[in-house]
C-alpha cells in the first residue's frame, strides 16, 4: 500500500488546469526528508504552481497533495492554517507588505501565530535578519528596498517560525553573484544544520547544480527526467540537454523558432 508518510511532501497524480489549459498533466513528485529539490522548466511550465499546490493555496482539479501525513488536499481550513506554519514559502516576488517596515514584515508569523513577548519577537527579527544580512535594514519600508534586498527580507520571514519544509521561487534571481552565493549556502546550510527541506524553483543553472541534492525538469505538465544532479547532466533526453546547455537548437523551440527567425 503507498502511503505518503515517509515524505515531506508528495503529489500524487495531480492534474492542474486554467480555464481550458492543462498546466500539469497527471504529475507525481515525491520530496524527501531535507532533499533540496530543484524543479527546472521553461517559463510558464507550471513550477510556481507546483509550489502552491504544496502550500495548499491552490487545488488540483484532480490527485492529491500531502505535506508529511497530511492530506493537504482535504484538510478543513483551520487544520490547513495550522499545517501551513510548517512550512516557509520564499515567493518569485517577495510579496511584502508595502504599509510595514523591514522588521513588521518579519514579525508578522510571530505576532499573528504565537504569544511571544515584543523582546523575544525582535530578538528572532534580528536573528533571522542577520541571516540574510539585512539586520541594517530593519526600520525602512518596502518601497526603499532593492528588489534584492526585499528577496532577502522575504527569505527571512520565511524562516521565521523554524518551518520543516521551505519552498523558494527564483530565490536568487535579481540578486547579484556575491549575495547569490550567500543565498545557496544558506539554504544548503539549512538543510545540512537545521535538516530543513527545501523545493527551490530557479533558472539559474550555476546556482542550481550548487545547491541540488535531486532535480527534476518539468516539461509539457510531466516530469520528464527526475534524479541526482549528475543523471540530469548525462540526461539523453533532448529537452533536458537543451534546456541545462540554453541552446537554441532542440525541441524545446520548435515551432516558436520560426516566428522568432522570420
Ligand atoms: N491563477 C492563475 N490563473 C490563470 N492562469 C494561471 C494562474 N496561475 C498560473 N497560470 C498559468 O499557468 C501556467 C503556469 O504558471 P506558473 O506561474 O506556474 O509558471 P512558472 O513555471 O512558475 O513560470 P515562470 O518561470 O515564468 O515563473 C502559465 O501559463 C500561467 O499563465
Ligand atoms: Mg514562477
Amino acid at each position: 500500500m503507498s502511503t505518503a508518510n515517509s515524505y515531506i511532501a508528495e503529489l500524487r497524480e495531480v492534474t492542474m488546469q486554467f480555464e481550458d489549459k492543462t498546466v500539469l498533466d497527471d504529475l507525481s513528485l515525491k520530496v524527501r526528508p531535507q532533499d533540496r529539490l530543484v524543479i527546472l522548466g521553461q517559463s510558464g511550465s507550471g513550477k510556481s504552481t507546483i509550489l502552491r499546490l504544496i502550500l495548499g493555496i491552490l487545488q488540483p482539479h484532480e490527485g492529491s497533495v500531502f505535506f508529511k501525513q497530511f492530506e493537504i488536499t482535504r484538510l478543513p481550513r483551520r487544520k490547513l492554517q495550522r499545517v501551513r506554519r510548517h512550512i516557509g514559502m520564499v515567493y518569485q516576488y517577495s510579496a511584502l507588505l508595502s504599509s510595514r517596515t523591514v522588521r513588521d514584515n518579519v514579525a508578522l508569523p510571530l505576532e499573528e501565530l504565537t504569544d511571544k513577548s515584543r523582546e523575544e519577537i525582535d530578538k528572532i527579527v534580528d536573528e533571522k535578519l542577520e541571516l540574510v544580512g539585512m539586520k541594517d535594514s530593519k526600520h525602512l519600508m518596502p518601497s526603499e528596498l532593492s528588489g534584492g534586498m526585499r528577496k532577502r527580507v522575504s527569505l527571512a520571514r520565511a524562516l521565521i517560525l523554524d518551518p520543516e519544509l521551505v519552498l523558494f521561487d527564483e530565490p536568487v534571481a535579481g540578486l547579484d553573484p556575491v549575495m547569490a552565493s550567500v543565498i545557496d549556502e544558506l539554504i544548503i546550510s539549512l538543510s545540512e544544520r537545521s535538516k530543513v527541506t527545501s523545493v527551490i524553483v530557479t533558472h539559474e543553472m550555476d546556482s542550481a547544480f550548487r545547491i541540488a541534492t535531486r532535480m527534476a525538469m518539468l516539461y509539457h505538465g510531466k516530469i520528464i527526467e527526475e534524479g541526482e544532479p549528475k543523471k540530469l547532466k548525462e540526461s539523453k533526453n533532448p529537452v533536458v540537454s537543451q534546456f541545462l546547455s540554453g541552446s537554441t537548437e532542440g525541441p524545446i523551440l520548435e515551432g516558436t523558432k520560426d516566428a522568432i527567425t522570420a
